[in-house]
């Protein structure tokens, strides 16, 4: 089972990485693609049917530059969502809950997508918000304030909850595997600190380079945690950060394997698939090290 988020590849450089990516070395592995591929639909066609035609399973859930509404005929994010959807059963690409492996199969896991959204501060405590001192609360320079749109009527309530509730019913009981869950939004707000051990493994992270963008504000929320501890996660993958690292906490690992924008974030994060589960998966994230349920 191997892992990557935030592959953009609206940068050539990407979508060269996505097309390098070995079309025989993965036909009996898994892909878990954590968001953050593209807000155009053409380019995230190519992109998910290079990897699906690699993997023998590719498993995603859009990020919040999938459900920017720009250069496309979507009314609202919702729609542009259900877009989404519709292209990724056509291509077979797992946007719900599927078992990969073979029945009776020791070595089989559920891999299960929770779709997410952010609580912003305003919205409620179950934000993952936390004070920087000088940032611009408007989230001026942040692209989503621009791009995202959320249909009009009354009954629509928060953005997040409407894609908590696409994830449930959730409960461990209905797994007879191991799980896996992944996001493309933060489940707990430590997880926007690297530890020290992270930085001696992957070096420090890239400077800050809005000081004004407080990240907090727009990472994820509570709910996301709740739902992968029901789930009774193993693993748990996300992105949206860039930055990337994995520890466990309270017996569950924790990994973000961001590609990242060219130049800016690229210097902590090599260019490669992280393998998160299985024989031979990469030292330090092989999931044996972590406290088994
Ligand atoms: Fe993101």
């Amino acid at each position: 089972m191997f892992a990557v988020s935030d592959i953009h590849v609206d940068y050539p450089q990407n979508m060269t990485w996505v097309e390098s990516v070995s079309p025989v070395a993965h036909r009996e592995d898994a892909l878990i693609v954590a968001g953050d591929v593209t807000h155009d639909l053409g380019r995230l066609e190519r992109a998910l049917a290079t990897l699906r035609a690699r993997f023998a399973l590719v498993s995603f859930v859009p990020g919040n530059h999938e459900l920017w509404v720009r250069g496309d005929d979507c009314a609202h994010s919702v729609e542009k969502f259900e877009r989404i959807e519709a292209l990724c059963r056509r291509l077979d690409v797992a946007m719900r809950p599927r078992r990969f492996g073979r029945p009776g199969d020791d070595a089989a896991v559920w891999v299960v997508p929770l779709q997410s959204w952010y609580v912003e501060p305003e919205e409620g405590d179950d934000s993952l918000f936390e004070p920087k001192p000088g940032e611009d609360p408007t989230l001026g320079m942040w692209s989503d304030k621009f791009f995202v749109r959320w249909p009009g009527e009354p009954g629509f309530g928060r953005p997040a909850d409407h894609f908590l509730a696409m994830n449930e019913p959730l409960h461990r009981a209905a797994f007879d595997a191991p799980v896996i869950t992944f996001s493309h939004m933060l489940p707990r707000g430590d997880l926007m600190r690297s530890t020290a051990e992270e930085r001696a493994r992957l070096g420090p992270p890239p400077p800050d380079a809005y000081p004004e963008f407080n990240f907090s504000r727009v990472a994820g929320c509570h709910g996301l945690e709740a739902q992968l501890r029901r789930a009774g996660a193993t693993v748990h993958v996300y992105g949206h950060q860039h930055r990337n690292r994995w520890r466990e906490v309270d017996g569950v690992l924790y990994v973000s394997n961001c590609l990242g924008y060219p130049g800016r974030d690229q210097h902590a994060n090599p260019r490669r698939l992280w393998q998160i589960w299985g024989d031979g998966a990469d030292e330090g994230i092989h999931p044996a090290s972590v406290t088994r349920r």
